[in-house]
């Protein structure tokens, strides 16, 4: 992320400033503002500029809050005092200049106020003026030309870079109050036009924005509203979401547990007639030794160690060889079952063995 604005930053500093350091010489008569930008150039870097002498000398005063081309923690040059301003060189602070002064391009604000700055200020973001003064070709003059009366045009053609390429961006300025612009073919103010009338500028429409259909368009900056049924639609789709997947999944994992249940049923029956049978032949092998005549000595050997019932001893002494003939016999009667996922069974069998 960071190396892309830093190589973008070292290239701009190239392109729009010299390259000479402080005390290096440079001549004023490079000073200019560069083709298409209109920003201000000279033979000095960006933190110095062109004194008469021809020597670069560190820049005086700036003018913005966060100038461009100093380190991180620099020492910047001071703002200028109200009443005052930095002019394009950066040497130093000057008065504000009355009606008819020379200025520079787009230096509103190196214009003394009218009187009446409050009323003819522009307080929209669009750069009308500045507290009413304005600079159009070069000449301080006041924002103040009203309805159908003369005023002052100013035409500048940027050069601008869009997806097909570069074109030439034309920017109007006017000296007509705040809500009418200077017409340039009559050179007289007139009323901005409202949403969706006939237009063949951006600076005719009160939005700013005149489409390329020829008509007044809405504000390009303004936030975009929405109506409440998108909100409601995309709540919809938000729960409607969350609760899906999770019905889903419990549908799914409802049928996976019936059949787990079904597979355990399955097992416990087959262990249940399992059972049975062995009790069956215990019965039957205790019914054939009680037959016997010797009965007495035989049953004391088989059955009558460490006080277990009759129906449980024989199994213990026989558990640990069967164990892998039970799993075998389990695995061979469910053909169903997936050895990754059929874990249970298996163990419940291991448990089983110890408890034989
Ligand atoms: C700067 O200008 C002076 C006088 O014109 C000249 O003697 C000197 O060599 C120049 N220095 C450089 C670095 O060009
Ligand atoms: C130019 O003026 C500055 C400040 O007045 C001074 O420091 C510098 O030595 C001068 N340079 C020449 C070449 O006269
Ligand atoms: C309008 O501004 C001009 C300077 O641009 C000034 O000379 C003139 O007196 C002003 N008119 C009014 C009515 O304030």
């Amino acid at each position: 992320m960071f190396p892309l604005p830093l190589i973008f930053l070292a290239s701009y500093t190239l392109v729009n400033a010299g390259s000479a350091n402080k005390g290096d010489n440079c001549t004023q008569a490079d000073n200019r503002l560069q083709a298409g930008t209109y920003q201000f150039f000279d033979d000095c870097n960006s933190v110095t500029y062109c004194a008469a002498n021809g020597t670069c000398l560190l820049k005086g005063c700036r003018k913005d809050a966060f100038p461009f081309g100093y380190q991180q923690g620099a020492d910047v040059p001071p703002l200028c005092p109200s009443g005052q301003f930095c002019p394009d060189e950066m040497d130093a602070c000057q008065a504000l200049l009355p009606v008819g002064s020379a200025c520079q391009l787009n230096r509103d604000d190196e214009c003394a106020p009218p009187p009446n700055a409050a009323d003819l200020a522009d307080t929209t973001s669009r750069g009308l003026n500045v507290n009413g003064a304005v600079c159009l070709n070069n000449v301080c003059m006041w924002a103040n030309a009203t309805l159908n009366n003369d005023c002052t045009v100013e035409n500048t053609p940027y050069t601008a870079y869009g997806a097909t390429g570069e074109f030439i961006d034309i920017v109007s300025r006017g000296n007509c109050v705040v809500g009418l612009y200077c017409d340039a073919a009559t050179k007289k103010c007139l009323q901005e036009k409202e949403f969706g009338a006939a237009c063949t500028a951006d600076k005719e429409c009160s939005s700013w924005n005149c489409l390329a259909s020829g008509t007044c368009g809405v504000d390009t900056s303004l936030p975009k509203h929405v109506g409440t049924w998108v909100y409601v639609v995309v709540a919809i789709g938000i729960f409607g979401g969350i609760f899906g997947t999770l019905c889903g999944l419990f549908l799914l994992h409802r049928r996976q547990r019936d059949q787990e249940r079904e597979k355990r049923m399955q097992y416990w029956r087959e262990q249940n007639a399992f059972h049975q049978n062995l009790l069956q032949m215990r019965q039957t092998a205790r019914a054939s030794i009680l037959s016997l005549p010797n009965n007495g000595s035989a049953r004391s050997t088989m059955y009558g160690r460490d006080g277990m019932s009759p129906d449980e001893a024989p199994i213990l002494q026989h558990a640990a060889p069967k164990g892998s003939g039970l799993r075998h016999y389990l695995g061979d009667d469910s053909s169903e079952y997936d050895d990754g996922v059929m874990m249970e069974p298996t163990q419940s069998v291991r448990r089983d063995e110890g408890r034989f």
